[in-house]
């Protein structure tokens, strides 16, 4: 029998409500894989009572019986990843079954020490303005094959070993590079060991997990982290993460094949926004930007940082549809536009006399380009009880025809408020 495997990915920069969207689908899927990525994100979950905010665990947590699973392509900060786990054992809502991946990479305390000190050396105007979590660091000793993976927490000869190796480069590099304290062996060494025992029960294969579910006829969701524009890859290099959030990195992430992927889903705000350093063609440092924030409640749920706001940059989403092979948008916060006389779509930018359509690989041409907008008229009625494309106002779905017009693709689910029956399905 052959089951179902879709992929959730963000489309702009990240933050454009995937936990949401994941969320939404996660009712009909038997699987939700986390693929990339670590504790840098922070998926926003709104059930009728409270509000959940997951940085690590699957957004799919919150549904009994549903398999769980945080595959190798991700970097476990295991104290963030426990903290989340207990608090929903706290309020008994840990009824989904728990799969890490132990290839899945640790995210260790001088990974953190080193991210930190790394913003602090290249100082302002080269900083990336990254969340300081370790991700970078973490993905770096992977890369050059001596980081400590989860398997190794559950064996402490290996650990020992591997620990002293790393420390002996990462204290040279904090003390003698960037004049940092050295970090204590034994003080990581045995916290290591007590994560090794509280994750020893969710240890396990990542691919053999999801091909038994998709074996058995079921349906597998896979949630990006970040977006497409942060991707190491394709997005806006230096300024992005070190992790693959694009479609194509569920598979090197979780360990399945690009010909058992059946929809990809992006998921695109209805406008913009960004955190950290690098170019934004459409952003608004005035009063609409304001108002973007404001309304949108525009502040990092990982770091609480304000976000760069803007308006939607179809541009920027025609590369995030072609490299993602997106099935569909997902258009998320549409009620946040309400009440704007004006709202402007960027379909082209321009450059030097120029109007082009293609989103420059090269940082330094995205950072002079200016985009190019078609001005559409702004809405004062509440979308929040509509539950159906037709119950939208006119202008309303002229806006969202407008986005499928530029971008090619329809536009499958819309969010028109925070809460999980807020969302209108058209498919
Ligand atoms: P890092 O992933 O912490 O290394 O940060 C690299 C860049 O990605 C920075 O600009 C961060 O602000 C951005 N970033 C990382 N995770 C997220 C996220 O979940 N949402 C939005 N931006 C993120």
């Amino acid at each position: 029998m052959k089951g179902k495997a879709e992929i959730v990915v963000g489309a702009q920069w990240g933050d454009e409500g995937k936990g949401r969207i994941v969320d939404v689908m996660a009712r009909n899927a038997d699987a939700v894989v986390r693929y990339q990525g670590g504790a840098n994100a922070g998926h926003t979950v709104m059930t009728d009572d409270e509000k959940y905010i997951f940085h690590l665990l699957p957004s799919g947590m919150l549904y009994p019986g549903k398999t769980c699973v945080v595959g190798n392509g991700v970097v476990v900060d295991p104290e963030q990843l426990i903290k989340e786990l207990r608090d929903l054992q706290e309020k008994g809502k840990d009824r989904a079954r728990l799969v890490i991946s132990k290839a899945a990479h640790v995210v260790m305390p001088y990974h953190k020490a080193i991210d930190t000190a790394e913003e602090k050396f290249r100082g302002r105007g080269h900083q990336i303005g990254t969340t300081q979590r370790g991700i970078g660091p973490c993905y770096v000793d992977k890369v050059s094959r001596i980081g400590i993976r989860i398997e190794d927490l559950a064996n402490p000869q290996v650990l020992r070993e591997k620990l002293q190796l790393n420390l002996e480069i990462k204290n040279l590099v904090l003390s003698r590079v960037y004049g940092e304290t050295p970090i204590s062996f034994d003080e990581i060494y045995d916290k290591a060991l007590s994560w090794g025992s509280d994750l020893a029960p969710y240890m396990g294969d990542s691919s053999l997990v999801i091909h038994e579910v998709l074996g058995k006829g079921g349906r597998v969701l896979f949630e990006g982290a970040q977006g497409t524009l942060l991707d190491v890859d394709h997005g806006t290099y230096p300024y992005v993460t070190s992790s693959h959030p694009v479609s194509g990195g569920a598979c090197i992430g979780a360990g399945i094949g690009p010909t058992r992927i059946d929809k990809v889903i992006g998921v695109a705000k209805a406008y913009c926004t960004r955190v950290g350093e690098g170019p934004f063609p459409t952003e608004e440092t005035g009063e609409a930007g304001n108002t973007l924030r404001e309304r949108g409640y525009e502040y990092g749920a990982t770091t609480g940082r304000p976000r760069r706001c803007g308006w939607l940059d179809m541009v920027a989403l025609r590369h995030s549809i072609r490299i993602n092979d997106m099935h569909g948008i997902a258009l998320t916060k549409l009620d946040v536009l309400q009440g704007m006389k004006e709202i402007k779509i960027c379909y082209a930018y321009e450059l030097n006399g120029k109007e082009f359509q293609h989103f420059p690989t090269e940082i330094a041409t995205l950072a002079k380009v200016r985009p190019c907008y078609k001005s559409l008229r702004g809405w004062e009625e509440d979308i929040g009880d509509c539950k159906t494309f037709e119950d939208l106002p006119q202008v309303v779905r002229e806006y969202i025809e407008t986005i499928e017009e530029i971008g090619g693709v329809p536009v499958i689910i819309i969010g028109v408020g925070p809460k999980r029956e807020q969302t209108i399905l058209r498919f």
